[in-house]
């Protein structure tokens, strides 16, 4: 079954870390998960999810920690609220409450010290039994509504059989702020990665291609992750300790330019503009919140 699986080239298994601690969000995230950051009415793990299953993922795993209860609910079902809904005809809302709770088979592992991404992922390898698998971090949402961002990288590892990094391109005064690869073109908008490097100056810096928080995983990107020793006070990450030491030992690795308008939501400026933006898409608000933008003196 395992063998079967993994040689099979579909990937149905979606991994979500979401045990980090969003410092760039406190105060708003001491005492709640910053996936649950509302971009107008739906949690911001919700948009993800919903990529993911668009893209043909059947179960996600979420890598919890402290803290992060909040998601676990979102994704159950809420049986007084929607006896309440139910009891004043609010079907409509009650249905699609119960629609977020079937999206997909969801489990649940625990990291239990903020040790990393990469440590994160390490606490659902279990769970894979040798199959490749998809990774969302809990922050990146890219709106693309003809192809899901996910489903674009599991097209480039159905063809090359290999980890795919999400790539986009930033200003050079911006690549501080991010992994940044060394490539080579491959295909339109494919790329072989030949080198990480982790938050360059801009003089430093290989280009401008920077790497997004999506992935798809084979089993020796864990392999590599598992032999990465965790030093008190860092962290194991996944891009610039695993991936880029997988490369070192002459693994292909690919990039894929994503196709889509990127929000970072884990930024606080990333955050606001896709509130605005897919507040702008709203329907029920679309027409009244334009009306109050254009009112503004900016
Ligand atoms: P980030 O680098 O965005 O870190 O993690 P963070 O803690 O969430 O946020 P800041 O930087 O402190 O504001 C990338 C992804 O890896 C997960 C995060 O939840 C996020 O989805 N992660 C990070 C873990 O699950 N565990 C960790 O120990 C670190």
């Amino acid at each position: 079954m395992a063998a079967h699986a993994a040689s099979s080239g579909k990937v149905k298994k979606a991994i979500l870390p979401v045990a980090g601690l969003g410092t760039r969000f406190l105060p708003a995230t001491k005492a709640q998960p910053k996936e649950m950051l509302p971009i107008v009415d739906k949690p911001v793990i919700q948009y993800l999810v919903e990529e993911a299953v668009q893209s043909g993922i059947e179960e996600v795993i979420f890598v919890t920690g402290r803290g992060k209860r909040a998601i676990e609910d979102h994704f159950d079902h809420a049986m007084e609220l929607e006896y309440i809904l139910d009891s004043k005809g609010k079907t409509a809302v009650k249905e699609q409450l119960r629609h977020i709770a079937e999206l997909a088979h969801f489990a649940y592992v625990r990291q239990k010290e903020a040790r990393g991404d990469g440590d994160a992922l390490l606490q659902a390898r279990h769970l894979l039994n040798g199959e490749s698998v998809a990774v969302l971090f809990g922050d990146d949402i890219i709106d693309n509504p003809r192809r899901p961002a996910l489903r674009q990288l599991l097209d480039v590892y159905e063809k090359y059989q290999a980890p795919v990094i999400a790539l986009t391109t930033v200003p050079r005064k911006d690549v501080h702020l991010y992994g940044v690869v060394k490539a080579k073109k491959v295909a339109p908008g494919t790329f072989q990665i030949l080198d990480i490097v982790e938050k360059p100056d801009g003089k430093d810096a290989p280009s401008n291609q920077v790497i997004v928080g999506k992935f798809v995983l084979t089993p020796v990107v864990f392999e590599e992750l598992s032999t990465i020793p965790y030093k008190p006070g860092s962290e194991i990450k996944l891009t610039g300790d695993a991936l880029r030491q997988y490369i070192q030992h002459g693994g292909m690795v690919y990039g894929y330019t994503i196709e889509g308008t990127r929000y970072d939501c884990g930024s606080k400026i990333g955050f606001l503009k896709a509130v605005v933006d897919f507040g702008l898409k709203h329907p029920e608000v679309k027409k009244e919140f334009k009306k109050y933008l254009k009112s503004l003196s900016v």
